[in-house]
């Protein structure tokens, strides 16, 4: 057991945002949320993480309520990775993935070679070994978003929540950011954009559409023509690619 709402609610500007929403994050598996712009991605996620309160509902982590854990507890156990992250221009590269460390010092702790072992880690397994001394407001779009994962890498969470982790990056990096976050083995929710990177990274899929869950379940399950035609609104074909896996192709007009 690890992360979970239960019938969480939450309104911002006079409208319901999130309206209801029930999920579960399996341990250690890989849970894609998937839904059109503006259908409450991004607030269910800060709300699974406590950067925002529900007003109704309940967010548990190991069953405890997440509001009665402490903010050192809560940081030592859940990373997450905003999908516009901005961070101080003056610090570089390495001072970035730095800050991951700080749920595991204490005050007076002075930064140990653990500390730096996590941090040259994660900076390597985002391919960012030799920005290390870069400063941060030089980087482009794809290299502030793979520090950034590097920094939840380094806080060594065991549930990792990442918001359009695939932003800004081409699709190499996407690939390879999928394929690590796979590999890391930890219980993860991340929203995605890219049904066929989610339908092929994803162990289970939850739809959100105008701020409610419409289906859960395996990607084979849930991402379905009439779904995807219902929820976003284009007419898709699914199809068996030659390796085996499902392919989803957009119908468009002709030109
Ligand atoms: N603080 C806020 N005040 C008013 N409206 C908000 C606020 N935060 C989000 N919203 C609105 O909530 C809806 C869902 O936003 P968001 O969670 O960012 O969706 P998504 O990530 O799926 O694109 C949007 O219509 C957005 O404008
Ligand atoms: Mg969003």
């Amino acid at each position: 057991m690890t992360l979970a709402a239960r019938d969480v609610c939450w309104s911002a500007g006079g409208r319901m945002i999130v309206d209801g929403v029930t999920l579960r994050a399996e341990p250690g598996k890989i849970l894609g949320l998937i839904g059109p712009n503006g259908s409450g991605k991004s607030s269910l996620l800060r709300l699974l993480c406590r950067l925002r309160k529900v007003a109704s509902g309940v967010v548990t982590l190991d069953d405890r309520e997440i509001g009665t854990l402490s903010r050192h507890h809560l940081a030592r156990r859940l990373a997450f990775v905003e999908q516009q992250a901005t961070t101080e221009i003056q610090l570089s590269v390495c001072d970035v993935v730095r800050l991951g460390r700080t749920p595991h010092r204490s005050a007076l702790a002075s930064w140990a070679a653990a500390d730096e072992d996590a941090v040259e880690a994660a900076l390597a397994r985002v391919d960012m070994t030799d920005r290390h001394d870069q400063f941060w407001h030089t980087l482009s779009g794809g290299e502030r978003q793979r520090v950034h994962i590097a920094r939840a890498l380094a806080q060594m969470p065991s549930e990792l929540i990442l918001d359009e982790p695939t932003n800004h990056l081409d699709i190499q990096h996407q690939l390879s950011i999928l394929t690590l976050i796979r590999r890391l083995g930890i219980t993860c929710i991340m929203a995605l954009h890219d049904l066929n990177l989610a339908s092929l990274f994803c162990d289970e899929i939850a739809v959100l559409h105008e701020g409610k869950l419409v289906d859960a379940g395996t990607p084979e399950s849930v991402m379905t023509e009439a779904l995807i035609q219902r929820v976003f609104g284009v007419a898709v074909a699914i199809r068996r690619a030659a390796s085996g896996r499902r392919h989803i192709e957009y119908l468009i007009e002709p030109f």
